[in-house]
This record gives C-alpha cells, structure tokens and sequence, in this order.
C-alpha cells in the first residue's frame, strides 16, 4: 500500500435542495480533495459524511433530522469512526438547535464558512461535541473558493452569485445565505472555460437572484448578466447558456434584448412570479405586481417568440382569499407555463409572514391541488406541442435502455432518442415523434448535421 493510499479518507457527501447546493457540494469535495479525501457513493465506512441542507420549507427540514438519525446509528455500527457534518441552510438557521437536537453530529458549517472545512475538520478532532461555524464574514465566500474547481459533465454548474437582498416576507434565504454578492467576471469566465475543456457543452449559471449579478468586470466596471452572458458566449465550444433563479425585478432590458440576439442562450427561463394577486404580491414583499410580470413575459416573447417559461407558485401565504387565489390561477391560464413548481406557504422561524394570522391547512391543499392540475395540463399541453418538430438536442449520455441515447431539448426536456453509437456532447437535430408527460422520444434526422 503506497503511502496515499494509507492517508485516503472516505468522504460521502449527500445533497437536498437546489443546484446551487448540488454546486457548493461539489466545491467541499474539491476543497477536502488536496487534504486526502476522496467523495465514495455510500455512507457505509465514510470517514466523514456531510449532509448538505435545504432550509425553504419546513419538510426539508425534518428530512434533516431523519438523515441524521439514519446516519448515527451508522456511526455508532463503526464504532464511532464517522465524522458527520452539516452544511447549508439548515446548518446556517438552526446551528445551536441541531447541535442540541442532535449532538452526536461533528461538525456544523454555514455556506459563508466552506473555505474554512479543513481547519474546521481538525478542530472538531481535537474537540467532543459540536464545532458551529455560521458566522458571515466580511471577506467574500467567492474569494476562496479553489480556483481550479473541476469540470462537471456535458451539462454544468457554475456559481456566480449568492445571497439575496430582496427579504421576500415568506423566505428564510436573506437570513442563511446573506447579502447578495457577485463572482468577479474574470474568475466565472475562467472557470467556463476549464468546464468546456473538461467537456462541457451546455452551462447553467446559478444564483439564488443570478439575474441581480453586478461582478466585477476585467475591465474595472461592474458587469450585469447580459455583458457576462455575452463573455461566456464567446467560448468556442460553448453551445448553450442559462441561468437560475431570476427576480422579475432584475430583468434589465439588456438582458431581455439578449435573448433575441444571443443564439446560446436557450429560449426556456425559470422567472418565479409566486401568486397572480396584486394584493398578494405586496404582502410577500415582491415589489411587483402582475402586470410588471405580463409585461416582462410579453417583451421577452417578442424578443424570442419560442421562449418558454418556468416558474415558482406559492398557495396559502397569509391572507389569500378565494379571490387572491382566483388571480393567479387567471396569472396561470394567462401566461402559459411549460414547467412551474408550486409549493403550500410554510411558516419559516423568523421571516415576516410567520408572525401572521395562517390558512388553514385543509384551504392550502384545495387549493394546491386545482393549482398544480392545471400546471401539469400545461407542462403535458407544452410537451405535445413538441409533436411532430425538429428541435436541437444536446446529447448527455447514454440511455437507461440498450441502443438508446439520452438528450435535452433548450427547453430542459429529457429527450429519449433511439441510436446505438454514443453521442455525448454533440448537438443534433432530432423530429419528436412521441411526448410523454416528463419527456420526449425522438429520432434522429440527420446524423451529418452536427453543430457541436
Ligand atoms: N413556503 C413555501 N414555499 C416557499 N418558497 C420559498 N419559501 C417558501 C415558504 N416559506 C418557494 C418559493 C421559491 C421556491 C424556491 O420555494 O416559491 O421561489
Ligand atoms: Fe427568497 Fe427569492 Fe425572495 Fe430572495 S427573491 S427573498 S431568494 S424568494
């Protein structure tokens, strides 16, 4: 056994929530990597496990606890010979109340404390019970992240702000993930560039208000999106860009401009709008109303007449009458959505909406139940408009099934095309012949006319 081997540890990493989590685990293993950890697909002998957290909604948090429960009795089986770790959003809003919940858990680490995991690690050997660190520190997290992060897949991930500033009366993420701060332009492009050298064809830019970035530019000015999204464009080997999660609010003219003159960029846009009720909207804190946001959906459409749109509904924030439910159901029917999430309010310790007068429980779930039937008529009434056309499709993978190819459509659907060779990372032109409820199958048209 070579001395390397000797010192590799077993890192298990384990992901809820959003993709900028799925980003920020990918960046802890990069961190712990140089100092001997190697990321295994199971907790069984881990040397140390983290469990990356959600804090949005209070299911995710008691999935948490459950995680955690599941996890001790491993360590206990290994007698005692697992480090476990939480990070996150949980991590960040209920430090102290999981180290009591939960004392057996080694270590407690914020999103603005990740760079400091190594020193942290070793802190927490030296100690028993629990190290909390969720401090926000005045340095930028953005600073010390590694700057040689490695390449994902043929689809990635790349972080370029954190944090919100909007206090939206619902959402616990000013509080756990901080201030909004933006990754100097320089760093973003650099790393998009080791992506597409690593393979990387499609990038999706992530940031819980990513259309709000305001990084610094090369050239000592401050970029927004659209100058970044024009850098990145000129990447050769980049075929394809986005981003999430956008404010309606931060969709600057520029930006909307971009999607009628930037080929990569992809005609799909996640834009959460949250209720249709104006009355609503103010009590959240949206600083928009409906209109704003039809507006917003009418200019992108005439910039590019394909875009399709995603977005984010909440039922039951305190205050919904029949009426304010009825305006977004109209919102819906109005705009069209080919994709939307939609989620009963749930009361978060320490946001504004909290402290309110609540729906009752049996109202929200009517009421996310008439919602979420006519999201799903959509997002199926979306896919079968597919029928019968030529789409782009940017090849991932291979299929679940022999002589099947896995794709994706600008539009974020899984594509399902029939072809024994492997054709990752190309994009091709495919005619849908089938649309099922979460995907397509297609065939391919013409093999030689390969655009990546
Ligand atoms: N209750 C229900 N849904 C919420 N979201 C955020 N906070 C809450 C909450 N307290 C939803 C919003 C947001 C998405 C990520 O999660 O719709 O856009
Ligand atoms: Fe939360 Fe988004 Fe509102 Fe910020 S803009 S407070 S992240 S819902």
């Amino acid at each position: 056994m070579t001395a390397q081997a000797r010192n590799t540890r077993k890192l298990h990493i384990l992901t809820h929530g959003c993709q900028m989590n799925v980003y920020d685990s990918a960046r802890m293993a990069d961190l712990l990597r140089p100092i001997g950890y190697e990321t295994v697909e199971a907790p069984e002998g881990a040397d140390m496990v983290i469990l990356n957290t959600c804090h949005i909604r209070e299911r995710a948090e008691e999935k948490v606890f459950s995680q955690l429960g599941r996890w001790r009795k491993l360590k206990e089986e290994q007698g005692g010979r697992m480090m476990i770790a939480v990070t996150g959003c949980v991590a960040q809003a209920e430090g102290e109340v999981l180290a009591k919940r939960a004392p057996f858990v080694d270590l407690v680490v914020g999103p603005q404390a990740y760079h400091r995991l190594p020193e942290l690690i070793a802190a927490a050997h030296r100690k028993t019970g629990t190290v909390i660190d969720t401090d926000f520190p005045a340095e930028q997290k953005f600073d010390f992240l590694p700057d040689d992060a490695a390449p994902q897949g043929v689809v990635s991930f790349l972080s370029i702000q954190e944090g919100c500033d909007k206090f939206c009366s619902f959402c616990v993420v000013p509080y756990t993930r901080g201030a909004e701060s933006s990754r100097p332009a320089a760093s973003v492009v650099a790393e998009a560039r080791r992506m597409v050298a690593g393979g990387a064809r499609e990038i999706a830019l992530l940031g819980q208000n990513v259309n709000a970035y305001h990084g610094e530019g090369p050239d000592g000015k401050i970029w927004g999106l659209a100058r970044l999204v024009a850098e990145l464009s000129d990447i050769a080997g980049l075929e394809r860009i986005r981003y999430t999660t956008s404010h309606p609010n931060d969709m600057e003219d520029a930006l909307i401009a971009a999607h009628g003159t930037n080929p990569k960029l992809m005609p799909f846009l996640h834009l959460p709008v949250q209720s249709g009720s104006d009355k609503i909207l103010r009590a959240m804190n949206r600083k928009h109303d409906a209109a704003k946001f039809h507006r917003i959906v009418e200019r992108l459409k005439a910039a590019r007449p394909d875009i399709a749109l995603s977005s984010d509904f909440i039922v039951g924030h305190p205050g919904e009458t029949d009426e304010d439910f009825a305006a977004t159901m109209k919102l819906v029917k109005e705009t069209g959505f080919a994709l939307a999430y939609s989620f009963k309010y749930s009361p978060r310790p320490g946001t504004p909406a909290a402290g309110l007068p609540q729906i009752e429980e049996a109202v929200k779930d009517a009421r996310l139940y008439e919602l979420q039937a006519e999201l799903r008529r959509q997002q199926y009434a979306f896919n079968d408009s597919k029928l019968g056309q030529t789409l782009p499709v940017l090849f991932t993978g291979p299929g679940r099934h022999a002589n099947q190819q896995a794709a994706r459509s600008g539009y974020m659907q899984p594509v399902v095309v029939e072809h024994s060779t492997d054709l990752t990372g190309q994009i091709c032109e495919v005619e849908i012949i089938q649309s099922n409820p979460n995907s397509l199958l297609g065939r391919l048209v013409d093999k030689e006319k390969r655009a990546a």
